[in-house]
C-alpha cells in the first residue's frame, strides 16, 4: 500500500494543495498531519477554486477520504465553514472527513493573543493571526482543550474556567470571551459537525484501515517554516516536515516517497530572513505573474531568487526523496534567470547553511542560466537537470498553472519536446 508525504521544500506557498489535490485520485486517504488554519491550500474542482486551510485537498468529488490527524491545531469554527461552503457544491461531502479526536482546538483567545503578543514582540513574526502559536502553546504547557473534551461537557467547562482564569491574569483582562460562551460555542460547532457527517475517529481506530489502504500525506508550509528547524523565530509552530506523520501513527520509514514541493523561484510571506530576495522590476513582474499573494491573508509575499542551499538543506532536513516544481511557467520569457549556488558565510563559501542561524548571515552567490520561452524548451530542461544534480534529489513532476491538470512527469515533458 502506497504511502507518499507530500512537504514544502521553502517557506510554504509552494502549491502543495494543488500537488495533493493532482495526485489523491489514486490514494484511498489524505491525511493533514499538522498546523491548522495558517495554510492556506488552493484547488481547483470542475474550474472552481477553492482554498482550503484546514481540509484536507481530497477530490471532493472522488472516492478518497480525508483526515486531520492529531499533530493538526483546529479552529472548529473555520471547519464547519470550509465543509458547509463545500457542501453547497458536493452535498453530503462531510461524511468524507474523520477527525481525530486528540486534535488541540484553536479557541476564540488564541487568536485575540496571536494579535497581542505580535504588537508586544520587538521585531513582530509577522503571523497569519489565526491563532496557531497560542494553540501550540497551550498544548505544550498543557492548558490546551482537544476535541475530545467536547464529549465531556464537565470537563470542557473545568479546563476553560481555568485556563481563563490563568489568561486574565497573564494578559491583564484583555482577553473577551469567557469560558462559558466558548463552551456553548465549541459544543455548537461540535454538533454542527456531527451533522455534516464529519466522524471523530482517532489514528488508533484508524490504525488497520491506514494500514491496509493507500495514504498521502499533506504537509503545510515548508521545512524552512519547520517550528524546530526553520528559520527561527521566524517560524509557525508547528512540524512541517516528513516527520510530522508519527502523530498519525506512521513512522518516516514507512514512506516510498517523500516529495518535497519547490517554487521555480522563492517566496516569503512575513518576517524572518530571506537570502535571495530581490525587490526589483523583475521579482515584482514574477509577482504579479506568478500571483504572489498570501492565500490566507492576501498579503504580498516577498519574492526572489530559488536558493539551492536552502534546498539542500530542506531536503537532507526533512528526508525528501522527489521533487515537484511549480510555477515554472511564471519565469517563462525571462532572459536569464538567477540561481544561488552557495552562500557566503564570514568569508567562506559554503553550498549548505548548517543552522538556522546561517540564514540570517549567509549572502548568496548567484549563477545566472538562459531563460526559456516556454515549459517545453530545452533551456527549462538544463535548469531542471541543473537542479537535480546540485540537490541530489530528482524532480518526478513539473507544474506549469494553478490548474489540477497542468502538471506533468518529467518524462512526459522531455517526450513532447
Ligand atoms: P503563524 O503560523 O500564523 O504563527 O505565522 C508564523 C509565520 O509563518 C509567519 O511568517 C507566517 O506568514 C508564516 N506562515 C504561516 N502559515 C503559512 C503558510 O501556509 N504559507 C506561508 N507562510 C505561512
Amino acid at each position: 500500500m502506497r504511502r507518499v508525504a507530500v512537504v514544502g521544500a521553502q517557506w510554504g506557498d509552494e502549491g502543495k494543495g494543488k500537488v495533493v489535490n493532482y495526485f489523491a485520485r489514486d490514494f484511498d486517504w489524505i491525511v493533514r498531519f499538522a498546523g491548522g488554519a495558517n495554510a492556506g491550500h488552493t484547488i481547483y474542482v470542475h474550474d472552481r477554486k477553492y482554498v482550503n486551510h484546514l481540509l484536507p485537498c481530497i477530490v471532493p468529488d472522488g472516492p478518497g477520504r480525508g483526515f486531520l490527524g492529531a499533530g493538526m491545531v483546529v479552529d472548529l469554527g473555520q471547519l464547519v465553514n470550509e465543509l458547509e461552503a463545500l457542501a453547497a457544491d458536493f452535498p453530503g461531502v462531510g461524511a468524507k472527513f474523520a477527525v481525530d479526536p486528540e486534535v488541540f482546538l484553536v479557541l476564540p483567545w488564541h487568536k485575540q493573543q496571536d494579535i497581542l503578543l505580535e504588537k508586544m514582540r520587538a521585531e513582530p513574526i509577522g503571523t497569519t493571526g489565526r491563532g496557531i502559536g497560542p494553540a501550540y502553546t497551550d498544548k505544550a504547557s498543557r492548558e490546551g482543550v482537544k476535541l475530545c473534551h467536547l464529549f465531556d461537557e464537565q470537563m470542557l467547562q473545568e479546563r476553560l474556567a481555568n485556563s481563563w482564569h490563568m489568561k486574565q491574569i497573564l494578559y491583564q483582562g484583555q482577553l473577551t470571551m469567557p469560558p462559558d460562551e466558548v463552551a456553548a460555542e465549541l459544543i455548537g460547532l461540535r454538533d454542527r459537525l456531527m451533522k455534516l457527517g464529519v466522524q471523530f475517529t482517532s489514528a488508533v481506530d484508524m490504525g488497520k484501515v491506514f494500514r491496509s489502504t493507500s495514504v498521502l500525506f499533506e504537509g503545510a508550509q515548508g521545512v524552512l517554516l519547520d517550528l524546530d528547524f526553520g528559520t527561527f523565530p521566524f517560524v509557525t509552530s508547528g512540524s512541517c516536515m516528513a516527520h510530522g506523520v508519527s502523530s498519525v501513527g506512521f513512522s518516516t520509514f514507512e514512506l516510498d516517497d517523500v516529495a518535497g514541493v519547490l517554487k521555480a523561484y522563492t517566496t516569503r510571506v512575513g518576517a524572518g530572513p530571506f537570502p535571495t530576495e530581490e525587490d526589483s522590476l523583475l521579482t515584482q513582474g514574477i509577482r504579479e505573474r506568478g500571483k504572489e499573494y498570501g492565500a490566507t491573508t492576501g498579503r504580498p509575499r516577498r519574492v526572489g531568487w530559488l536558493d539551492l542551499p536552502a534546498l539542500r538543506y530542506a531536503a537532507i532536513r526533512s528526508g525528501l526523496t522527489s521533487l515537484v516544481i511549480t510555477k515554472a511557467d511564471v519565469l517563462n520569457g525571462l532572459e536569464t534567470v538567477k540561481v544561488c549556488t552557495g552562500y557566503r558565510i564570514d568569508g567562506a563559501v559554503r553550498d549548505i547553511p548548517s543552522t538556522s542561524h546561517d540564514f540570517f548571515v549567509a549572502e548568496p552567490v548567484y549563477e545566472e542560466l538562459p531563460g526559456w520561452p516556454s515549459t517545453s524548451h530545452v533551456n527549462f530542461l538544463k535548469y531542471m537537470t541543473f537542479i537535480e544534480e546540485q540537490v541530489h534529489v530528482p524532480i518526478t513532476y513539473i507544474s506549469y498553472g494553478p490548474k489540477t491538470d497542468e502538471m506533468e512527469t518529467k518524462s512526459g515533458l522531455i517526450m513532447s519536446m
